[in-house]
């Protein structure tokens, strides 16, 4: 039976990728516009580094593409996470509740603030945050003081909600800012894997008070390595610069830096990349919608797979698309991973739940049921855009 699913899966991952014989891997680049030429133009001019022309019409061009006021184009994505908590006032001994069905920089961004993960369950329609399982615990381990929202259990006040967009897949972002709200926290999304991707009819990144997003090598877009963070409040997007530029006070000649700061600040070399690859954006998520429908189509014909698809009122980039097996056991998912990587085809299960790793393991937590069966049954299978 295992070996006839696994014959089942490559099928219909060379069929929907078009590869019939040789390696197909999980997720490439697609440099097909400016890129070369952006570059070029760099070395040419010498402005390759944290200042340049490219620089700021990446962020103008983010902002375009996403409708958040302002973009703050940063290293990576997990600088861009921990400025965003940072100036969600996140502090020393506070706790932020996180899925813990997320990539590691997540819980890496919070622990650098010197504040504490808190593990919470998701939802098995969104793949991120459970809203509903969400305000129930709270409102068992939560305590409202004066001074905000305290973890009745450890003592220690919870600052914020970091949400994430799994494999682009939005969050149930309006319920989530509504619990948000109601308990007096504030939200921020892990807009990483989500470029392109929509909630109702405006982009992600809206909801929160300060989202990042990456631009990984291994994401839709890429800088080679790069983040952003967006927001809607002048001042925070003021600070954010201000904290991603090592707090140097500008001036023409002089160097005073007025707080402890980051060198967060993405280059213009890969910011060269970024514009030539946000050029491209639509055309990408169109193959990429095109491939999620071809594997959705396919993969409904398997009697022992679920496809993932988007949720009601969401538009997904579908950066990695993912299969789940109808039977949870981590056994079969193991023995799936193993025979299609030998023939050559890359998949990968979804992250080991942060709560399980060696930093995490003893960090407050909610049930994660929902998480674990997830974990245990899900298989991201090959997604570029060229396909
Ligand atoms: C959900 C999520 N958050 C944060 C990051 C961190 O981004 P970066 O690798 O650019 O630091 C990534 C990916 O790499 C991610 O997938």
């Amino acid at each position: 039976m295992a070996d006839r699913l696994v014959s089942q899966i490559e099928n219909i991952i060379r069929k929907a990728s078009g590869i019939e014989h040789g390696p197909i891997v999980l997720h490439e680049p697609f440099f097909n516009g400016n890129e070369r030429q952006y570059v070029v133009d760099c070395i040419d001019t010498n402005w390759v580094s944290t200042v340049g022309k490219f620089v700021n019409l990446f962020e103008q061009l983010l902002s375009r593409v996403t409708g958040v006021k302002h973009s703050i184009a940063t290293v990576n994505g997990t600088a861009a996470l921990h400025i965003c908590l940072i100036l969600a006032g996140v502090q020393r001994d506070e706790e932020v509740l996180s899925q813990a069905l997320t990539f590691v920089a997540a819980p890496n961004a919070i622990s650098y603030c010197g504040a504490i993960p808190h593990f919470v369950d998701v939802s098995p329609v969104s793949l991120g945050v459970c809203p509903d399982r969400l305000r129930e615990y709270l409102k068992k381990i939560g305590e409202a003081k004066a001074d905000g929202l305290f973890n009745r259990q450890t003592g220690r006040r919870i600052r914020a909600l970091l949400v994430m967009h799994t494999f682009g897949h939005p969050s149930h972002l309006d319920e989530l800012k509504e619990v948000c709200d109601e308990f007096g926290i504030a939200l921020i999304e892990d807009a990483a894997e989500a470029i392109g991707s929509e909630y109702g009819k405006r982009h992600v990144g809206h909801h929160g008070l300060l989202s990042a997003l990456s631009f990984n090598g291994n994401k839709i877009l890429t800088t080679g390595g790069g983040g952003a963070i967006l927001t809607n409040d002048d001042q925070l997007a003021e600070r954010a610069r201000h904290l991603t530029t090592t707090g140097k006070v500008s001036h023409q000649w002089e160097y005073y830096h007025d707080c402890v700061a980051y060198n967060y600040r993405m280059p213009n070399v890969n910011a060269a990349l970024g514009c030539a690859q946000l050029e491209q954006l639509s055309e990408i998520l169109t193959k990429k919608r095109l491939l999620a429908s071809r594997y959705s189509r396919e993969f409904s014909k398997v009697e022992d797979i679920t496809f993932f698809n988007e949720m009601a009122g969401v538009k997904s980039n579908y950066w990695l698309n993912a299969i789940m097996l109808k039977q949870v056991s981590r056994e079969q998912r193991n023995h799936l991973l193993d025979a299609l990587n030998d023939d050559g085809i890359m998949v990968r299960p979804a992250w080991n739940l942060a709560n399980t790793l060696p930093m995490y393991k003893n960090c407050p937590s909610d049930d994660l049921s929902v998480s674990r069966r997830i974990e245990e049954s899900l298989i991201n299978v090959p997604s570029s855009p060229s396909f």
